[in-house]
């Protein structure tokens, strides 16, 4: 995509939003895994221009610091007063300047605010204005609700002719308002000429700001060649000034998220109840059912099924496995692996091949090796266990003390009794066994038994003498008596 490549492109991100009614910069808000800004830079960077600038104003230092997160190549220019799209880009083209930077080619300009906005469709507006030989190419849309767009004002009587200028929402005539043709806020210009334009910009509208849509009309006016290039889809060039905008946009980058993921052979059961990031990748097969959150950089393997009911951040799931209801962030389960109903797999939990984390399991920093169970109620953290060991029900890796976290290793072939709890530092050697009911504070050496538990104790009659004419009591007599008849019986016949 870099047969037209730019020679900058400038993000506009100064205003307020104040629609939002958010204490945080409308453009680092979120969807699907990346700030709105984020979605426009990653866009932009499809073009790798030159230099990517991003014009800040609200929230500068909070968008600044962003920026240097997703995008380092990004050069901030501060707008102090928003004084208008057009005062904007005059700026930021003056602060290269003033740097040194000649821009010599296509400058692109797009809002901070349209995270639909795809690369493609940046190309594509890049090689039209080269094609046409234009000063300017604006990216319009027919859009079914014009309100508050600029309207694209076209040359004759039917509207169909060269584009000769854009007239905002607020300065339009009723009869341009019926205009459906909408300015997207994208742009490609021939940098020489848009700096000069920029300098002729009045503030004599309705908002008393410089518009850079003037600079089409000012172009025009001066002979130069203005293009249009018609959005496939309007809906690419939504601009988020509110939440409802915002769920929308959401709502549609899924759609498109998921449509990619089942043309390439992802089965998704449910699109309306499953979410997905940019950042998720999969193989074909892979299958994906109801209320399922995938965030992050999750990949799903090969005919891995996940889902229903699993949020899944940052995590990897390997072919064949099987998750489903299911909390995971910064997991690697393994091929062929089984997780869930209810587990919560933590960051740096490791299942091996085959491995298992059950019903009412959560693991955090723990290695299960191949083939290896821990299916009921426990808490794995802290462990390195083997290969095939199977850990007993309702069993707690003790590992911390209070001040500092403590491992557990565990070898191959082991079997852990129920509801041990494994004090670590603890080491349990190969194929070893430990019983119900353990408190494991030692070193288990390979291949033996560790009982670590109180006797037990039958105090007889307790019930009779200490709860006389309890149900108890009575069940105990009633079972004493069915006892005695029992034995006579087994008496007689032997
Ligand atoms: C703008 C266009 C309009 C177009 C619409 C598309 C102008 C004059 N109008 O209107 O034709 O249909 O976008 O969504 O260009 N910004 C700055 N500094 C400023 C002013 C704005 O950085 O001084 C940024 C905003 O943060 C935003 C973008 O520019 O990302 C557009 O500004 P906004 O006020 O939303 O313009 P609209 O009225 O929507
Ligand atoms: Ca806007």
């Amino acid at each position: 995509m870099t047969a037209n490549r730019p020679a900058a492109v400038v993000v506009l991100a100064a205003g307020e939003g104040t629609r939002m009614k958010s204490a945080t910069p409308k453009v680092l808000h979120r969807i699907c895994g990346r700030s709105l800004v984020g979605h426009v830079v990653a866009a932009a960077g499809e073009l790798a221009p030159e230099h990517l600038v991003v014009v800040v104003g609200h929230g500068r230092e909070a968008v600044t610091a962003h920026l240097g997160e997703v995008a380092p190549a990004a050069r901030a220019v501060v707008q102090q007063e928003q004084n208008g799209t057009g005062h904007a880009v005059r700026i930021a083209l003056e602060e290269l300047a003033g740097g040194g930077v000649e821009l010599d080619g296509t400058v692109v300009v797009v809002c901070g605010d349209t995270p639909l906005l795809a690369g493609e469709t940046l190309a594509r507006l890049t090689e039209a204005h080269a094609d046409g030989g234009n000063a300017v190419t604006v990216l319009t849309a027919e859009v079914p609700d014009a309100t508050g767009y600029g309207r694209i004002v076209r040359d004759g009587s039917t509207g169909a002719g060269a584009v000769t200028g854009i007239v905002e929402h607020k300065d339009a005539s009723a009869a341009q308002r019926e205009i459906r043709e909408i300015n997207s806020g994208v742009f490609a210009f021939d940098a020489k000429l848009l700096a000069s334009a920029l300098t002729q910009v009045r503030r004599d509208n309705s908002q008393g700001e410089e518009y850079l849509t003037d600079v089409l009309g000012i172009l025009r006016a001066a002979g130069h060649r203005v293009g249009a290039s018609l959005a496939a889809d309007h809906r690419e060039i939504l601009g988020i000034n509110n939440r409802v905008q915002l769920a929308e946009a959401r709502r549609l980058l899924n759609d498109r998220l998921l449509h990619d993921a089942m043309l390439a052979g992802v089965t998704v059961v449910d699109p309306a109840s499953t979410w997905f990031d940019v950042a998720v990748t999969y193989e074909p097969d892979a299958v994906v059912h109801p209320q399922t959150q995938l965030t992050g950089a999750t990949r799903l393997g090969a005919g891995a099924e996940v889902g229903p009911g699993c949020t899944l951040s940052d995590t990897v799931v390997g072919a064949g496995a099987r998750v489903l209801h299911t909390v995971a962030d910064g997991a690697e389960i393994g091929p062929e692996a089984k997780v869930g109903p209810y587990t919560y797999l933590r960051a740096g939990t490791r299942l091996g091949t085959g491995a298992k984390a059950g019903t009412y399991v959560e693991m955090k920093n723990a290695d299960v090796g191949a083939g290896t169970k821990v299916p009921h109620l426990s808490y794995v953290g802290d462990a390195t266990i083997g290969e095939f060991t199977n850990i007993g029900a309702a069993s707690v890796f003790v590992n911390y003390d209070g001040v500092a976290k403590h491992h557990t290793t565990i070898g191959s072939h082991c079997r852990t009794g129920a509801d041990n709890m494994l004090v670590a530092p603890v080491t349990i050697g190969d194929g070893a066994y430990t019983a119900a009911g353990s408190v494991i504070t030692k070193d288990v050496p390979a291949g033996s038994l560790a009982v670590a538990r109180g006797q037990q104790r039958n105090i007889e009659g307790w019930v009779a003498r200490k709860r006389p004419g309890s149900a108890a009591a009575r069940a105990a007599e009633a079972a004493r008596d069915a006892g005695a008849e029992g034995d006579e019986g087994a008496g007689q016949q032997g």
